[in-house]
């Protein structure tokens, strides 16, 4: 069992870094092996270039798929399950992970590809789990409507039919953070199960 976690905050001091090293404790202690694509740990670029626009826009799989990208296919094609965790930035996620779709799910690879495609085509990944804090209460989010807008922008379409099962989990209500934090840290608890049993 293999589980990449696709993390997103800058700063050691949040919550959401609170949120990873539990997680991280919670795998762990159910001896799953984890490994950890933190994007700004790694400065990972997340604006395309006008010379990979040259493949991505026109759909030119004759040329190269970047070095850092290539990296990401990898980790991608070992993961039985992917999550991904990061704080709600105005009602999606932090641009920083939109520009890791951007780049990582490159042309040929992630769509557009068809039978004769000569280049690495994504795998389904079993199991896909988004995992979102945000500063409104669930409830508010729902009653907005954004809970379902970005669980149709992240599940339907970021993840999509890359993932066989699929589920969002908002841990809302951090603006008052003594309130949800336990909530939070059993939610994350459970998370062991999920994947322990994603295939059922
Ligand atoms: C730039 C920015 C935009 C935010 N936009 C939203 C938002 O649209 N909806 C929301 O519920 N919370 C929003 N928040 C609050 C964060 O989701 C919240 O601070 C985060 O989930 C938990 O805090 P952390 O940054 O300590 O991890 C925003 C915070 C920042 C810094």
């Amino acid at each position: 069992m293999n589980v990449l976690i696709i993390y997103c905050h800058p700063s050691k001091t949040s919550y959401t870094y609170e949120i990873l090293q539990y997680l991280k404790s919670t795998l762990e202690k159910a001896q799953i092996d984890f490994e950890i694509s933190d994007l700004y740990a790694m400065n990972f670029q997340t604006d395309m270039t006008a010379e990979e626009y040259m493949r991505e826009g026109f759909a030119n799989l004759e040329l190269p798929i970047p070095e850092d990208v290539q990296k990401e296919h990898q980790k991608i094609a070992k993961a039985d399950c992917i999550i991904f965790l990061y704080p709600v930035w105005w009602s999606d996620c932090p641009a920083k992970l939109k520009g890791w779709f951007d780049r990582v799910y490159s042309v040929g690879y992630a769509y557009g590809y068809n039978v004769e495609c000569k280049t690495q085509v994504m795998k389904t990944v079993p199991k896909g789990i988004v995992i979102c804090t945000a500063g409104h209460s669930n409830e508010f989010l729902n009653e907005i409507g954004i809970a379902e807008s970005m669980r149709n922008i992240m599940l339907d379409d970021r993840l999509g039919k890359r993932f066989d099962n699929k589920e969002m989990i908002i841990l809302g209500g951090t603006i008052d953070k003594e309130k949800v934090a336990s909530i939070h840290l059993e939610t994350i608890q459970s998370i062991e199960k999920k994947i322990q049993n994603q295939y059922n």
